[in-house]
């Protein structure tokens, strides 16, 4: 097997190559002044098994220009078989049309990663569990969860006074599958409005009771507003302590800065997208998700 990485998460493809006990493959991305982009692949791939791995977080449509070239390069230079690794797929919020009129992005996204080359896309925790099926070739979708059922153990949870909870109705599913792994600890889901136009967020209503810790558990940060929120929302609740987990650290705008300023007690993130330094903040831990895509590229 020969993986290659783009450029959006190096680190996180040299530590899934160290997992399967491989090196990175070679490849040549050479940017020319205007900003495009040329691909080479500087190792023969004919008939070999391939995997890509490249998150198409910020830059988003850069990052998929160039996971669509590596496709091309590997497919026109007779890769046998070729495994798009996507750990956070970009666009994945716009998996259905909301108002008329709009695009519904993400199924565009997803048949030109089929046509430029994919046979196979291995994915971690989709914002929808409906997603894969917008693919025509087979996904794999892995989860978090327990990562983070092993990291709230390491913290110490008490069945009684704690409680699993998710910021936005869509996260049931997550939250149930955590509650199963962490003894049917309770669990209590934020209903959240959106406004669809300026992308501000407010509570509803909490469905289910607060209890003395708080465990959220999201797919995604992207600006950071939902979490400050439930987090908010718990502590006023009665809550004493909050623990965020969120598998993707999207981290746009002025999400580190919030999360920092908030009242959580840390925030645990993956590393299915490359957190640069300058977005690091002293209440975020990362946790590898290196293993568990290694595991399934077995
Ligand atoms: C919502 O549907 C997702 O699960 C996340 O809660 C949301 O995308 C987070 O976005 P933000 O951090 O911008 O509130």
């Amino acid at each position: 097997m020969l993986i290659f990485s783009g450029s959006s998460n190096e680190s996180l493809a040299k530590k899934i190559a160290s997992e399967l006990g491989l090196d990175i493959s070679p490849i040549e991305i050479h940017v020319f002044p205007d900003g495009e982009k040329r691909i080479r692949l500087l190792e023969s791939v004919v008939g070999e098994e391939t995997v890509v791995v490249q998150p198409t977080a910020i830059p988003t449509d850069e990052n998929y220009m160039e996971l669509y070239f590596i496709l091309d390069a590997l497919k026109r230079n007779g890769a046998k078989s070729i495994t798009s690794v996507v750990p956070y797929v970009g666009y994945q919020r716009q998996d259905h049309v909301f108002r008329v009129g709009e695009a519904r992005s993400l199924e565009a996204v997803v048949k030109m990663l089929e046509v430029s080359g994919a046979h196979k896309i291995v994915g971690v925790d989709f914002h929808s569990i409906k997603i894969p099926e917008l693919f025509k070739i087979p996904v794999v979708h892995l989860s978090a969860i327990p990562l983070f059922a092993e990291k709230i153990r390491e913290i110490g949870f008490n069945r009684e006074d704690s409680v699993v909870v998710t910021p936005d109705m869509g996260g049931i599913r997550r939250i149930k599958e955590l509650s199963e792994l962490l003894n049917n600890v309770e669990y209590t889901a934020i209903e959240k409005d959106r406004d669809l136009a300026t992308g501000s967020v407010t509570v509803a209503k909490v469905h289910g009771g607060v209890k003395k810790t708080c465990f959220i558990v999201d797919d995604m940060i992207s600006s950071g507003r939902t979490i400050v929120n439930a987090v908010n929302t718990l502590l006023e609740g009665g809550a004493e302590r909050v623990y965020v987990f969120a598998t993707h650290p999207v981290f746009s705008e002025e999400a580190p800065k919030i999360l920092q300023e908030s009242r959580a007690e840390k925030v645990f993130v993956t590393d299915s997208i490359f957190v640069p330094k300058e977005k690091e903040f002293e209440k975020l831990e990362i946790l590898s998700i290196a293993p568990t895509i290694a595991q399934a590229l077995k």
